[in-house]
């Protein structure tokens, strides 16, 4: 680097070039790493790539990357699939980035991923000549994209929560959840499953159980990063997912549930109630096997005395800090959020756009009829904790919900242990 030490001067000195050193290591600490050295590599290096997001249940992956590979011969994309569940891919990607062999060049991130992963130092800042557009995306997205006030990942697709119902047993959606549970008669009478979301325990349940939460009125953090659980807001909300298990309005098996098994059941019509990400829209009305077609609704989430709130879910693409051709990686990633693919993800997967003017593209809104839903869930949806320590924040909440749930704790004792799990995790 060239940097002279002067003799007089030299312990201070020593110890700035040691600074410089770790942070060029890429922290790993939790301090806002900017990839050190590595993220000044390779930025004008052009070649082949390696994509990585979870299972392209909506089909829109593969044609993208044809198309992408068709017209760059030089720069083809190899696209990596990974499974449909959620912690599997994130612990793919901590593997990899850990590895810092530069194997995947562009990931799909969730947006509870961002901060883990900036902080670790492994995803290339898309500033200066790495700067790619972000106007007009739902301000919501680009924020979860943001680490330290510097953007990491680039906004693909928004997500919030929908209620799909049976509109042939239920005419009018229920706008609560006491109404919901109310409906859950019909349901019996007809022998089918009332209501589900996602109760597994893994990242889809620390969803639902936000959800559960904000919808009652609590939060899980406030906006100092505080721990807030233990609050009786929060606690009813809760409590209401673990009435509704006790009481069979949520069938026994929804605790296996992540968001394929729940379709599933919806889609062969055993089940009249179910949560769900947008993705469901599309697959339920065109699947061969979907035998609801035309049988099913869609409404925002029912809440406490109108909509209930949803969690903020959605990816963005990272790009690895140690990947050898970001001068590709960075083109790919323009290409895949363009105001063209984005309106091939709504039209062909029914993801949601992060460009906010297509919610209201009157063509677009024709096909889609669930748009004006889905903006008005995202538009209202509560992000989960933002820190570089998420996965032991949300291990805290889904340990202990799952314990509450299944009724082998008390929601008092869930929500006192989950509290005190979240404030060791260092949230805050
Ligand atoms: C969806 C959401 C994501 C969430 C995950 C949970 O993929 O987009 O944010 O964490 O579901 O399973």
């Amino acid at each position: 680097m060239g940097i002279k030490i002067s003799k007089v001067y030299r312990p201070m000195a020593a110890f700035a070039v040691l600074a410089l050193a770790l942070s060029a290591c890429g922290g790993g600490n939790g301090g806002g790493g900017d990839g050190g050295g590595a993220a000044s590599q390779n930025l004008d290096s052009r070649g082949p790539i390696t994509y990585v997001q979870g299972k392209d249940n909506s089909e829109v992956i593969r044609p993208l990357v044809d198309k992408w590979n068709a017209a760059h011969p030089d720069e083809q994309v190899t696209f990596k699939e990974q499974s449909d569940k959620a912690d599997q891919q994130h612990d793919d990607l901590v593997q990899r980035f850990q590895a810092k062999n530069g194997d995947y060049d562009v990931a799909s991130v969730d947006v509870v991923w961002t901060a883990e992963f900036a902080a670790k130092g492994w995803l290339q800042p898309l500033k200066d000549t790495m700067a790619v557009d972000t106007t007009g995306f739902l301000p919501a997205t680009v924020a979860a994209a943001t680490y330290k006030d510097t953007l990491y990942a680039a906004p693909q697709t928004s997500d919030g929560g929908i209620l799909y119902y049976r509109k042939d047993l239920v005419p009018t959606p229920p706008k609560t959840w006491e109404e919901m549970m109310g409906m859950c008669s019909i349901a019996k009478e007809k022998g089918i499953d009332c209501y589900a979301g996602q109760l597994a325990q893994y990242e889809g349940l620390t969803v639902n159980v936000a959800e559960a939460i904000n919808t009652a009125g609590g939060t899980i953090v406030d906006k100092d990063g505080k721990a807030t659980v233990d609050a009786p807001e929060a606690r009813a909300g809760l409590n209401n997912l673990v009435q509704a298990y006790k009481d069979g309005n949520i069938p026994k098996q929804a605790v296996t549930y992540q968001e394929e098994q729940g379709r599933a059941s919806f889609q062969d019509g055993k089940l009249m109630f179910l949560r769900n990400w947008p993705y469901v829209y599309n697959l339920a009305k065109t699947d061969g096997a979907s035998k609801v077609k035309d049988t099913f609704g869609i409404a925002p989430l029912p809440g406490k005395d109108g909509p209930g709130s949803s969690s903020l879910g959605g990816h963005s693409l990272a790009i690895s800090v140690d990947s050898k051709n970001k001068a590709t990686a960075k083109d790919f990633v323009s290409f895949m959020i363009s105001e063209e693919t984005q309106k091939f993800y709504a039209t062909q997967g029914s993801l949601a756009p992060v460009l906010e003017s297509l919610y209201s593209d009157a063509a677009l809104v024709e096909k889609l009829p669930y748009l004006p839903v889905l903006l008005t869930s995202i538009q209202n949806a509560v992000p989960r904790p933002v820190t570089p320590f998420y996965p032991a924040v949300t291990l805290a909440i889904q340990q202990n919900s799952f314990a509450a749930i299944n009724g082998s704790k008390s929601v008092d004792q869930a929500m006192t242990d989950m509290q005190a799990a979240i404030s060791a995790a260092g949230a805050k």
